[in-house]
């Protein structure tokens, strides 16, 4: 296994993919983790990640001094390699030129890293992002590569192990950066590139099994991807001692519920309560305009209908929750204070403190293409495997203004038009998330003689790799417009149909 020590750069995660895509697994932990823990976690080797700080000031992190006594190999990435070199006694200088972007790289000497990568001689595209530089090796270093502007870009010292490159080898930018980064973890540290998502999910089902004994586990489902494949994998585990809720709040798409229902109940035999609350939510949220009072008893409502469900049940010790990998890694912030609340999350937080359950979160080691990985191993359906998000309090959120039953309907249409297209021009997979917004706005249109007043109706699609930030989708306009037409012919309600380019920020991926 290999630690990554993060010192806030954007893109650390993206090491853990390539480390991991390397077959070998991995942690992030921050630069700053105790020496204890380092210990425990037992890494073969450590990769020091980029950051926005500069190690010219006083105050700018540092590795810990266990890092260079451990005798363990180490990888500095952009500001990892003007740590490393800071720390052992080399010099780095600021600059107020940054260089940013595409570089060229020319290999100067042999390096273990670039074995079967790059020789001597060869010049190869990678991605800087840098201002600061180093301009004194410490004792014992060697350049191998350089670039333009940087004469350092790429340094060895192969007796201790270690090396560092100025660029990120973790990008796609550089395209043959993960060729590296699998070098120094098989090849420098000497792991064994045995993490597959089929050894994972047996390790997975003994870990399930020895937390929960014969204990009752109660699972929240959703339909979305990561509920599900949390609730098949602990069914494997632990058979009927699982036992699923599904509270459908009436704002799921169409046919959404009873996919969900048909697919746990009927073909994986899993126990399941489906609690068809949707009178219950539509009528809380009669009248309801505002976006964060929709919000607040969307996620009031769910915790209270869970939570009497599972007193039905009874005798759960055990809440499954699908928590990933992104939202357990200990964020490095240095800009400090609190951030502002943009909108309230729904999801089951909350539950476990109130309802005093033990949590089993099987995947809080995994990425989100892991767990689709995971989901396949363990036979879910394609379909549901490449889902795109969807978000807890559903159609709410996509429909500005108050909600009714009419407008869902004609939202359900409009939406189910717009993904079959974007399914049938072969998009879907390219696409973070699509849907249609019905907006409370009307306007006026004329259709075969006669005079239309009727809803517009807004499609939002983005790319994004985590939803934190999104690019607005860039679709054809003949495409939209064989959409806008379907869906003005086919939606009886709506008479006018427009796209959203906004990316995010400024945007947010809902427009509530
Ligand atoms: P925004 O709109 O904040 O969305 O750019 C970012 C991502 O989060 C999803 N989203 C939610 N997911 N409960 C969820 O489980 C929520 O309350 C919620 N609100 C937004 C959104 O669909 C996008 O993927």
């Amino acid at each position: 296994r290999i630690l990554i020590l993060d010192f806030g750069s954007q893109v650390t995660q993206l090491i853990a993919r390539r480390v991991r895509e390397a077959g070998v697994y991995c942690e992030i932990m921050p630069f700053n983790t105790d020496a204890k823990r380092i210990k425990e976690f037992d890494p073969k080797g450590i990769i020091l990640s980029g950051s926005p700080h500069s190690v010219t000031t006083e105050d700018g992190p540092r590795a810990p001094s266990q890092v260079w006594d451990s005798k363990l190999p180490v990888f500095g990435i952009c500001y990892g390699e003007q740590t490393m070199c800071a720390q052992l006694g080399g010099e780095v200088h600021g600059s107020d030129h940054r260089e940013f972007g595409r570089a060229t790289l020319q290999i100067k000497e042999d390096a273990a890293l670039f074995d079967g990568v790059w020789k001597p001689g060869d010049t190869d595209q990678v991605w800087m992002s840098h201002g600061d530089r180093v301009v004194r090796l410490p004792e014992g270093f060697k350049v191998v590569a350089v670039s333009d502007g940087a004469p350092y870009a790429a340094i060895a010292n192969e007796a201790r192990k270690y090396y560092a490159v100025q660029f990120h080898p973790e990008v796609v930018h550089t395209p043959r950066g993960a060729a590296l980064i699998k070098n120094f973890v098989t090849k420098i540290c000497g792991c064994k590139a045995d993490w597959t998502m089929a050894a994972y999910k047996e390790s997975m089902i003994a870990k399930i099994r020895a937390q929960v004994g014969s204990g009752k586990v109660i699972c929240g489902l959703s339909g979305g991807v990561d509920s599900s494949v949390a609730a098949v994998l602990i069914h494997e585990a632990i058979g009927d001692q699982l036992t699923c809720i599904f509270v459908d709040h009436g704002l799921l798409r169409g046919g959404e519920a009873e996919q969900v229902v048909t697919l746990f109940r009927d073909n994986y035999n899993i126990p399941l309560v489906h609690r068809d609350a949707s009178d219950l939510f539509l009528g809380e949220l009669k009248s309801v305009t505002d976006p964060e009072t929709k919000r607040k008893i969307i996620g009031r409502l769910f915790i209270d209908v869970f939570d009497e469900e599972a007193h039905k049940i009874g005798g759960a010790q055990f809440l499954a929750q699908g928590t990933l990998y992104p939202d357990v890694i200990e964020s490095v912030s240095f800009t400090g204070g609190p951030s502002v609340t943009i909108k309230s999350h729904h999801n089951v937080g909350g539950l476990p403190e109130r309802m005093n359950l033990k949590l089993v979160e099987p995947l809080r080691e995994l990425f989100k293409d892991e767990v689709r990985a995971l989901g396949r191993e363990l036979g879910l359906p394609e379909k549901m495997i490449r889902r795109h998000p969807f978000p807890g309090p559903g159609l709410a959120i996509r429909i500005p203004g108050d909600i009714t039953p009419e407008k869902l309907d004609i939202l359900r249409k409009a939406d189910a038009i717009y993904l079959e297209e974007i399914d049938k021009a072969g998009l879907y997979d390219q696409i973070w998330q699509a849907f249609a917004v019905l907006l409370p706005v009307k306007t006026v249109g004329v259709m075969g003689d006669g005079r239309t007043y009727d809803h517009v109706c807004a499609l939002r699609a983005v790319t994004s790799t985590d939803g934190m930030t999104a690019d607005f989708y860039p679709f054809e306009p003949a495409l939209l417009g064989r959409m806008a037409t379907r869906i003005v012919n086919e939606v009886k309600g709506i008479n006018r149909v427009v796209y959203d380019y906004t990316s995010k920020p400024p945007g947010t991926i809902e427009w509530e």
